[in-house]
């Protein structure tokens, strides 16, 4: 096995950055690649008690042996780049495909005024209004770019190279399959498709190369912006069961609902996902706190495990336990995926 691809289940912050940090550490894939949409993505990270944000690069920067790629279905805004290449000091080993999108001032500004922010509730970073001029084809490209000289790259050849000499590759995917243009809540969904196997197109990866597509869900569903969310509860409700969340780009409260069978198995059928990994298992059974391996856990924590694996057919193999890359349950070779 030597691709994988991680993307989100839900409406996105399903806990993918922890997931993908944690597999770069432990796997060491020679490249992490990010696909989706762009800057509009905020992953949070916490790594011995040190927490980091990150909205463009690939969410593997604490394996400082992992070279990390942005394909060229991914918008680049320049300013967040930078800035996040000098605060993880990855400048060595960042790069990004000739063929990206550019994000300028007047996107950021458009995103953040009229319809999109008032009745969609974007994230305000100009991906949509980017991704509308890209389909116009008026939308600069890295390549455009001077400050971007030293950081182009051919990503497509580069991952498929690497597989070519059996490196492995790790895939990230950003938002969540419900943020997708063509399969979810439209018009309350991101500016492109976003499901597994667009992410492999954003970064040149061929539907024959993919091993295997790991599925993040979150132990209960989180939606941040406008749009449809079946079950939403009160924020109330929300603050009893302690699932209050605040978005990492927009700082939003985001709202919430239990764990949905129904969502869950479409996604697993959109992705075709051959592994499930749940975030914050611990926020729902508190006993399950830092937990490393499954037999630790409480019975109402397994038999909520185990309802996933009869209801979706696929197998869990990762579980989170704690906010740390390292609180979780690794379950790959014992389930023999
Ligand atoms: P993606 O956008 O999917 O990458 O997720 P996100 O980073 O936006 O998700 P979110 O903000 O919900 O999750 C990030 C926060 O939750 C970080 O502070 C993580 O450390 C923490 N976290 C991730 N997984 C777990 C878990 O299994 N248990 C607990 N308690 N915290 C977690
Ligand atoms: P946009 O992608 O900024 O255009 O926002 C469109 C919708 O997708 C809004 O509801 C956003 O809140 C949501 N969205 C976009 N990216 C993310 C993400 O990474 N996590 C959660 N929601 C997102
Ligand atoms: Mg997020």
């Amino acid at each position: 096995m030597t691709s994988t691809v991680v993307v989100g289940g839900f409406f996105g912050d399903e806990g993918k950055g922890k997931i993908v940090s944690y597999l770069a550490m432990k796997d060491n894939p020679a490249i992490v690649a990010r696909g989706g949409a762009g800057p509009n993505a905020g992953h949070t990270i916490e790594y011995k008690n040190k927490k980091y944000k990150v909205r463009m690069l690939p969410s593997a920067f604490l394996n400082k042996k992992t070279r990390l790629l942005i394909g060229p279905g991914v918008l680049v805004d320049p300013k967040v780049l930078f800035n996040e290449i000098k605060e993880f000091n990855t400048s060595d080993r960042t790069f990004v495909d000739s063929q990206c999108g550019i994000i300028e001032e007047r996107h950021t500004v458009e995103d953040s005024s009229g319809r999109l922010k008032s009745s969609l509730g974007t994230t305000g970073s100009g991906t949509g209004p980017a991704n509308a001029e890209r389909a116009m084809r008026t939308l600069k490209m890295a390549k455009d770019i001077n400050s971007l000289a030293l950081y182009l790259e051919d990503v497509p050849h580069a991952i498929n190279m690497a597989l070519q000499q059996n490196d492995r590759v790790l895939v990230e995917g950003t938002q969540g399959t419900f943020l997708s243009l063509w399969h979810g809540t439209y018009p309350y969904v991101t500016s492109k498709d976003v499901t597994a196997s667009a992410i492999c197109a954003d970064i040149g990866l061929g539907p024959k190369n993919v091993d295997d597509v790991i599925i993040v869900f979150k132990a209960y569903v989180t939606r941040v912006g406008t749009g449809p969310l079946k079950g939403e509860l009160s924020p109330d409700e929300i603050s009893v069961k302690g699932w209050k969340e605040f978005g990492t780009v927009t700082g939003r409260l985001r709202r919430a609902s239990e764990f949905d069978f129904d969502l869950a198995k479409r996604s697993i059928m959109l992705n075709t996902a051959t592994q499930i990994a749940i975030t914050k298992l611990d926020v729902l059974f508190p006993q399950c706190y830092q937990k490393t391996s499954y037999d630790e856990l409480p019975d109402n924590a397994k038999r909520f495990i185990k309802s996933i694996e009869e209801n979706l057919k696929v197998p869990v193999t990762l579980i989170g336990t704690g906010p740390d890359v390292n609180d979780i349950i690794d379950m790959r070779q014992s389930k023999n995926s």
